[in-house]
C-alpha cells in the first residue's frame, strides 16, 4: 500500500476544487512512476478516511481520472491504473534536474546565433525591491475590469466564434480600430484599418519589421548607445548595424547624411521619446530634418514609440508618423506601459502594401494571436478605462519619478550623475567610477535590492559605469526604502574598497 496520505497533500484554501486537486496529484504520481501501471487504488471509502474528505470527493476525482483514461473502475474488483498508458517512465531524478541525455542537442546549433548573449533570469526570491529598466506599475492596471470583459467576451453568445481561428492575420477589428482612434486623438496619426497589424509586443513588432524589410547585410543606422534587444533582432534578422551618436537631442542627424552619402541605407531605428537607455527625446527639428533624409535616400524609418504617452515636462513631441508624406515611417507603438507587459500587445503602423507583406508572415508565426484578449482590450477603450488609467498613471508616474530623482540626489548625490528625464519609466544613472556596478549589483543583491547589469559600452568598448533605473513600478514607501538600501550598499561597498 502506497502512504497516500503523505501523497495527497490537499490545500483547501485553494481556488481548485478538491476532488480536481486529488485526480491532478494521483496524475502526477501515475507519471513519475510513483504509483505504478496496474496499481490498485484504494476504495472510495478508505481513500477518503485517510485524506479527510467526502467519499463522494474522492469518487468524483476516479470519475474524473476515468474519464481522462488514467483509471479503469472494475465493478465488483476495485479501480486500477490503466496498464497501456503509453508515457509513464521511471523517474528516479527530482523535477527540474536534467539528465545527461537531456543537456546538449545531438543535432548541433545553428552557429550564426552565437553573438547573442545568454539571458540568465535572475534569482528574484530573495528581493524586495526591483529597480527594473523602466517598466510600469502593473498594480494600477485596470485588470478587474479587464478580466469581466474577458470573462464577457468568452461567455457571449454572440460571439461563439471567437476561440476559433479567425479569418484575418491583422489583429481582431475592434481593437484595430479602437487603436486607430486613440492614435488620432492622442497623437495626430490619421490611418485608416488597413495601416495597422496588431502583435504580440514592440519585440514581436520588431522582429516581423526586421525580416520582412531586410535581405542579407542591408545596414540599418542604430544609436551609439542604444537599446540592445532591437539591435540583436536586426541582426538575427540578416541587418547589419551602422552606429550614429546619440547626443542630448537624440540620434546625430547630420551623421545619418554623412552614413547615407556613403552607402545604401536600408532602415534607421530610432526611439524619438526617452532613448533607451540614456532618456533623450529626439528635437521637433531633428524629426524633420530625419524625415527629409529619409525621402532623400529612400530608407525606413522604424520609430519606436513605445512610452509616448508618459511625458511630463510638455506635451510630447508628435510622432514622425503624423507629418509622414511619402510612407517612409513604419511606427511601432505597444501596450507594455499602458497597460501591461504580460499582455503582450503591441501594433505596427505602415503603408498598406508594408502591412499586407507583415500579414502574411503573420500568419505563419501566430497566426491571428489571442483573439478574446484584444477584444477585450478593445472594450477597455472603447469605455473610457483605457484613457482614464494612462490619465491616473501619467500622475502617480510623474510624482514617483519626481521623488526618485529627489532620492537620488539627497541620499546618493556624491556618487552619481543624471539629469532628471523629460518623460518616460526611468532614469539614467551615471555611478562613479569608485562604485563599480558588478560590484554594487552583488552588494545590492545581499540586501533584498535588484538593479539591472550595467550593458552598455563606449566606444572603446569599455563597460559605461551606468544603467537605467525605473521608478514607476515602485509606489512611494517602495522607493524610500529600496533607495535607502542601495545607499547602505554603496557606502558597504566604499567601506570595502578603503
Ligand atoms: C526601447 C523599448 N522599446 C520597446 C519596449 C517595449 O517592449 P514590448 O512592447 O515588447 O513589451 C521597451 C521595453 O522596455 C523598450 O525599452
Amino acid at each position: 500500500m502506497l502512504p497516500f496520505k503523505t501523497l495527497i497533500k490537499l490545500d483547501r484554501t485553494a481556488r481548485s476544487p478538491l476532488y480536481i486537486q486529488i485526480a491532478s496529484t494521483i496524475i502526477r504520481q501515475i507519471t513519475a512512476g510513483i504509483i505504478p501501471v496496474g496499481f490498485k487504488l484504494p476504495g472510495g471509502r478508505k481513500l477518503a478516511k485517510l485524506l479527510g474528505v467526502s467519499r463522494r470527493t474522492v469518487m468524483l476525482a476516479y470519475e474524473e481520472l476515468e474519464a481522462q483514461g488514467w483509471i479503469d473502475i472494475k465493478p465488483n474488483q476495485g479501480t486500477f491504473i490503466h496498464t497501456n498508458i503509453p508515457t509513464i517512465q521511471k523517474q528516479s531524478l527530482p523535477i527540474g534536474v536534467l539528465d545527461e541525455a537531456h543537456q546538449e542537442s545531438h543535432f548541433g546549433l545553428n552557429k550564426e546565433l552565437d553573438f547573442l548573449a545568454y539571458y540568465q533570469p535572475p534569482n528574484l526570491k530573495a528581493i524586495q525591491y526591483v529597480f527594473d529598466t523602466g517598466y510600469p506599475d502593473v498594480r494600477l492596471a485596470p485588470l478587474k475590469e479587464l478580466s469581466q470583459n474577458m470573462g464577457g467576451v468568452l461567455m457571449s453568445k454572440r460571439d461563439k466564434k471567437i476561440m476559433n481561428y479567425a479569418a484575418n492575420f491583422n489583429g481582431h477589428i475592434q481593437l484595430r480600430q479602437e487603436i486607430v482612434k486613440y492614435l488620432g486623438e492622442s497623437r495626430g496619426i490619421n490611418i485608416s484599418m488597413e495601416n495597422l497589424i496588431i502583435t504580440r509586443g514592440s519585440l514581436m513588432a520588431f522582429s516581423n519589421i526586421f525580416r520582412v524589410l531586410l535581405a542579407p547585410q542591408d545596414k540599418v543606422i542604430v544609436g551609439d548607445i542604444s537599446f540592445k534587444v532591437a539591435k540583436d533582432i536586426i541582426q538575427i534578422a540578416g541587418g547589419k548595424l551602422i552606429t550614429v551618436p546619440v547626443d542630448e537631442q537624440g540620434m546625430d542627424v547630420e551623421e545619418i547624411e554623412k552614413a547615407c552619402k556613403k552607402q545604401q541605407i536600408r532602415a534607421v531605428f530610432v526611439m524619438p521619446h526617452h532613448h533607451h537607455p540614456t532618456t533623450v527625446s529626439l528635437t521637433a527639428a531633428r524629426r524633420m530634418k530625419l524625415l527629409h533624409l529619409a525621402e532623400k535616400y529612400q530608407f525606413a524609418i522604424v520609430e519606436d514609440d513605445y512610452d509616448y504617452d508618459f511625458h511630463y515636462a510638455s506635451s510630447p513631441i508628435l510622432p514622425m508618423a503624423s507629418s509622414d508624406r511619402l510612407g517612409s515611417v513604419i511606427y511601432v507603438g505597444s501596450l507594455s506601459k499602458i497597460v501591461a507587459p504580460g499582455l503582450r500587445l503591441g501594433f505596427i503602423v505602415a503603408p498598406v502594401d508594408f502591412i499586407n507583406d507583415l500579414s502574411r508572415l503573420s500568419r505563419f508565426l501566430d497566426c491571428h494571436g489571442n483573439t478574446a484578449m484584444e477584444k477585450a482590450i478593445a472594450l477597455l477603450f472603447k469605455e473610457g478605462l483605457i484613457r482614464r488609467h494612462l490619465k491616473k498613471s501619467l500622475k502617480i508616474y510623474r510624482q514617483r519619478r519626481d521623488l526618485f530623482c529627489a532620492l537620488l540626489q539627497k541620499e546618493l548625490g556624491p556618487f552619481v550623475q543624471f539629469t532628471i528625464p523629460e518623460g518616460g519609466l526611468a532614469v539614467w544613472v551615471l555611478f562613479d567610477a569608485k562604485i563599480p556596478l558588478k560590484k554594487l549589483r552583488a552588494s545590492c543583491y545581499k540586501k533584498g535590492v535588484l538593479i539591472s547589469k550595467s550593458i552598455f559600452q563606449d566606444k572603446e568598448g569599455q563597460s559605461l559605469n551606468a544603467i537605467r533605473m525605473g521608478f514607476a513600478s515602485l509606489n512611494e514607501k517602495e522607493l524610500i526604502a529600496g533607495v535607502e538600501l542601495l545607499k547602505k550598499a554603496v557606502l558597504a561597498l566604499l567601506r570595502e574598497e578603503f
